[in-house]
């Protein structure tokens, strides 16, 4: 499926709507697989850069709510693009792991199905600034919004500066985004793979290894001691 071969490492990707649980398993799955002897790069979007970063203040603030779905794309795929180039294509040319918590498949959910950006306009910007690579593995983390809200609000609590403009969304807006997740692995099944993400955190990570195992590169020391 990859148009763009660029060395031994693997590219993975969690995806899903707010609070379905990316962040919680992305380090679950960072530990475990450094205490294989994986040399692994756990990163974000938007923000995995110092650009990015500064990007991510902008695009996800509650001041910005007013942003036009356009400068949304845009300024999602400034932060990829600088992401990819510099982090991404390096970390996996080197032989790493790459784990992202959100890619393209977001901006596909997000932008194109919630926000009605039209999907040539998306591909168009990902293949000639991102330089369009794809994962090698994608795990949507499915949830309904109603539960995905009541987990965010419990975190507003002991992180109150976590909520960004997208938490207060309309309902019907995150249902989309949840379809548009659907959608996108309906069409790719054979790299994105849906999760139920109403489970228990371990239960959820070990459906994630069951898939991810046999793609996992041979590690280098031998050691699978911590
Ligand atoms: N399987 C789970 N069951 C119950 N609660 C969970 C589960 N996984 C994560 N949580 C809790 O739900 C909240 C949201 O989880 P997390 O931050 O991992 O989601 P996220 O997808 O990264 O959200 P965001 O899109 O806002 O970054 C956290 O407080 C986390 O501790
Ligand atoms: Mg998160």
């Amino acid at each position: 499926m990859n148009s763009v071969d660029i060395g031994t490492g693997l590219f993975i990707t969690l995806e899903g709507g707010e609070g379905s649980g990316k962040t919680t398993q992305g380090e679950m799955l960072n530990r475990y697989l450094q205490d294989l002897g994986h040399p692994v790069v756990w990163t974000k979007e938007p923000g995995g850069t110092d650009i990015g970063q500064a990007l991510r203040k902008v695009v996800m603030s509650n001041r910005h709510r007013d942003m036009v779905p356009e400068t949304e794309l845009l300024i999602y795929l400034a932060d990829r693009t600088q992401h990819v180039k510099s982090k991404i294509i390096p970390a996996i040319a080197e032989g790493k792991i790459v784990i992202s918590d959100r890619y393209h498949d977001s901006s596909v959910a997000y932008q194109h199905f919630a926000r009605g950006v039209p999907m040539d306009t998306l591909d168009f910007l990902f293949q000639r600034l991102a330089g369009g690579l794809v994962p090698d593995i994608t795990f949507v983390l499915d949830i309904s919004p109603e539960t995905a809200m009541k987990r965010i609000e419990k975190r507003s609590i002991s992180d109150p500066g976590s909520l960004s403009k997208f938490e207060e969304e309309a309902r019907s807006f995150h249902r989309k985004v949840r379809q548009g997740f659907l959608d996108i692995s309906r069409k790719a099944p054979g790299r994105v793979k849906v999760i139920p993400a109403d489970q228990a955190p371990d239960k959820i990570f070990g459906q994630i290894l069951d898939i991810l195992t046999p793609l996992l590169p041979p590690t280098t020391s031998g050691d699978t001691n911590s």
